[in-house]
Order: structure tokens, then C-alpha cells, then sequence
């Protein structure tokens, strides 16, 4: 019989995919479900027109041949003059060009992260997005060390601090700001604090993945570790989220010289290049979106269905506690209260896994629990839904749990 090799074999199935193939089947058995599960614009926030028509212009004029591994070069000129609309300085020549966020994640840790080496391991915060526990273990077959995050979902430097001191074996320290799944938006002092500690572990490198940095809220300005330590810093962002564009497959990373060379060998040796169409598309939408007025309008239309989700949360679950997130398109309400009023009443849930199990079959809303991200006690809406949909799917939550 064939094997399957032992890295894999600990692998989980990604649980967002996991909850869309669930709600997948239930629609298709005639059940009505509102779908908080997924963290996907489309079909409600459409992709740009002006990028979709630039991506069949390209395939009209026959733009379907290989490109450079590292990107197409008008792509990556285009990506450079973007960065410079977020303040950072990133010749093109250090921009590499991958199929998706994800996969562009998967590279670069790929890139710096060797199991036999003394640094092997990498940090990262709960709640942690799935694929930050994943890769890692893909490419080492090691865990990542999951630290803290405070009451506001800003992770704890204190403890970072205590683990880079006791731990040598750690080579990265993964963030992710705008987060996902707890909406929170990293300010410009945190980075500054991270720097300032990082400056006394030279050899530890920063992940920094920034897939949702267009979407902030209430003027949150942008900030990234990335200003303040280029060198150190591998940047992560893609098309997925910015321009609600998931399908296209379309990620980058940006970093110093000598690491985006490496990882220009791997893109290569795997995946040749990107989807020609798709980079030619994308960097004459970025021509056209150099102002980023298309991405400030996907954000505008975001954050009214934040505040619609917000308030008719809090409205219909008095036992839970939400914050207004910052940024991303999640909420990611502490529902301890639900479930200690559970406890001492009907008992139908012990546990958030089993509370969002319970909102699928009774209230027809599909949702993930905080413990896929580490974080049990919570629970994630991915709200980018019509504000119908956002309306009926709190309020059947509310009734499910009244
Ligand atoms: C923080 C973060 N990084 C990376 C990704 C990966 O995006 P994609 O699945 O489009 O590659 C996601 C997707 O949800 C995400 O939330």
C-alpha cells in the first residue's frame, strides 16, 4: 500500500474550507444557511470590473505564456509603486510574485525555516490563523510556540520576550495585523516595542502577514513592522481580501535581497510563475487603483456591514461580549457568558466547538468556533454578507440561544 508521509499525516483539514464544504452540502439538501463561515467578499463585494476587464484583455491578446518565476516584471514594478502608497521602500527586485497568500506564506517560510537547523520553530499568537500552525509543521514537523494575545487581541511582548530568552530554537515570529479572526489592528507604538525587542535577537525573523491591510476602520491609520525593520521583515499580502478576489490565486512576498532570491528558486522549481492574465490584469488595475480609491470603497462598504453586525449582536446576545474590530471583515464575540448561562440552565452546549455546532442545526447559521484559532470561548462571524442576510442570521442566532 502506499504511504503517507508522517508530516501530513498530523495535518488538520483547513477548517474555513472545512465549514464551506458543510454549508456547500446543506444548501444543496434545501437548507437555508447564512454563511458567516467563510472569510470570502464574493458574491456580496464583487471583484473590481476594472481588474477583470484588464485580466481578459490580457488573455485577448494571447498574454498566456510563462513569466519570470519571481513575476512578471510590470507586475512587480506596479507592486513596488503600491508599497509606496503604505510608506515602505521595496524595489521590485525584492518583490516575488506567488499563486495566493497561502502559498505565498508556505514559501517563505519555506525559505528560512530548516528542521535541522538550531532555529527551527516559529512564534505566532492566539487566536492564530490556521495556516500560521500549519505551514510551519508542513515544512519542520514542528509546532509552532502559541503565545497570548491581551484583552484586546494585541500579542504579548512580555511573554514574546521570556520565550526568545529561554528559546533558541526560534527563527520567526509570525504577526498578522489587520487579524484574522479577531478584527484587531496593530498601532504604530506596538510595532515600535516589537522592533525594539526584536533588536536584541538578531537572528530571529519577522512574518509579517498583512493580506487585510486595506481594511481598516474608523481612519485606523496603517502601520507595519515592515517600516521598521525591512531587513528582517518578510511581507505577505496578496489579492484574496484587498479586492475580493480569492479564486484568482495571486500572492506576493517582500523582503530583503538575499532571502527573495532563495525564494525566487523555489517559485520556480514549483510553481514556474502565476496565472500570466491574472499578474498582467492586477498590475494595470494597480495603475488604475494607484489613488487606492477602489480598495477604500470595498473598505467603506465593509464597515457599514460591521456596524450593522455589531449592533445587532450586541442587541440580540446580551450574554456576549464584542468589541468593535478595527479591521479584516471578522467578529469575534467572547461568548464565555453564553455558555456559563448554558451551563446553569438547559445545558444543550458544553463548549464553543459545540455552540457553533448547535447555531448550524437550530438557527441555520454557520460560524466558526474560537478554538480552531486557539482561542476557545469565541466564536467568528465573517460578516462580509448582504445586510439582509447579516439581519436574519443575528437574529436567528438570538432566538436559538433566547
Ligand atoms: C491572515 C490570512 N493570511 C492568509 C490567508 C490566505 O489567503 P488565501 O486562502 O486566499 O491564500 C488568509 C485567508 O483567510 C488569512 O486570513
Amino acid at each position: 500500500m502506499i504511504r503517507v508521509s508522517a508530516h501530513v499525516l498530523h495535518m488538520k483539514p483547513s477548517p474555513t474550507l472545512q465549514i464551506k464544504g458543510i454549508v456547500e452540502r446543506l444548501l444543496a439538501e434545501g437548507r437555508s444557511v447564512c454563511n458567516f463561515g467563510v472569510g470570502e467578499l464574493n458574491p456580496e463585494i464583487r471583484t473590481p470590473r476594472p481588474l477583470i476587464e484588464a485580466i481578459v484583455g490580457a488573455l485577448e491578446t494571447d498574454e498566456t505564456h510563462y513569466s519570470p518565476s519571481a513575476g512578471d516584471p510590470e507586475l512587480r514594478e506596479a507592486l513596488s509603486r503600491d508599497f509606496r502608497a503604505f510608506g515602505l521602500d521595496y524595489a521590485p527586485s525584492r518583490i516575488v510574485v506567488c499563486p495566493g497568500p497561502k502559498d505565498a506564506l508556505f514559501k517563505a517560510c519555506l525559505t528560512i525555516l530548516d528542521r535541522s537547523a538550531r532555529r527551527n520553530r516559529v512564534v505566532s499568537f492566539a487566536p492564530i490563523y490556521e495556516s500560521f500552525e500549519q505551514v510551519p509543521r508542513i515544512i519542520t514537523g514542528l509546532p509552532p510556540v502559541v503565545l497570548e494575545t491581551d484583552e484586546r487581541f494585541l500579542p504579548d511582548l512580555n511573554r514574546l520576550e521570556s520565550t526568545l530568552k529561554e528559546d533558541d530554537s526560534v527563527a520567526a515570529v509570525i504577526i498578522n495585523s489587520p487579524n484574522n479572526p479577531s478584527g484587531a489592528v496593530y498601532p504604530h507604538e506596538f510595532f515600535e516595542d516589537l522592533a525594539s525587542l526584536l533588536s536584541h535577537h538578531e537572528e530571529v525573523a519577522v512574518l509579517s502577514d498583512e493580506v487585510y491591510r486595506t481594511v481598516r476602520y474608523d481612519e485606523t491609520p496603517y502601520a507595519s513592522i515592515a517600516r521598521l525593520m525591512p531587513e528582517r521583515t518578510l511581507y505577505i499580502g496578496g489579492i484574496s481580501k484587498e479586492v475580493s478576489a480569492t479564486g484568482l490565486r495571486l500572492g506576493w512576498v517582500a523582503g530583503p535581497a538575499s532571502v527573495m532570491e532563495a525564494l525566487d528558486r523555489i517559485e520556480g522549481n514549483t510553481s514556474s510563475c502565476v496565472h500570466l492574465p491574472t499578474q498582467k490584469g492586477l498590475a494595470r488595475f494597480l495603475e488604475a487603483d494607484s489613488d487606492l480609491g477602489i480598495r477604500r470603497g470595498i473598505t467603506v462598504e465593509l464597515q457599514q456591514r460591521r456596524d450593522r453586525f455589531v449592533r445587532l449582536f450586541r442587541r440580540a446576545v446580551p450574554a456576549a461580549r464584542l468589541e468593535s474590530p478595527r479591521g479584516a471583515f471578522y467578529a469575534f464575540p467572547d461568548v464565555t457568558g453564553v455558555l456559563e448561562a448554558e451551563r446553569r440552565g438547559a445545558g444543550r452546549f458544553a463548549s464553543d466547538s459545540e455552540l457553533s455546532l448547535y447555531l448550524l442545526n437550530e438557527a441555520g447559521v454557520a460560524c466558526l468556533p474560537g478554538s480552531s484559532f486557539y482561542r476557545p470561548g469565541h466564536l467568528r462571524f465573517a460578516y462580509a454578507l448582504s445586510p439582509g442576510d447579516i439581519e436574519r442570521g443575528v437574529q436567528s442566532v438570538g432566538r436559538a440561544l433566547a
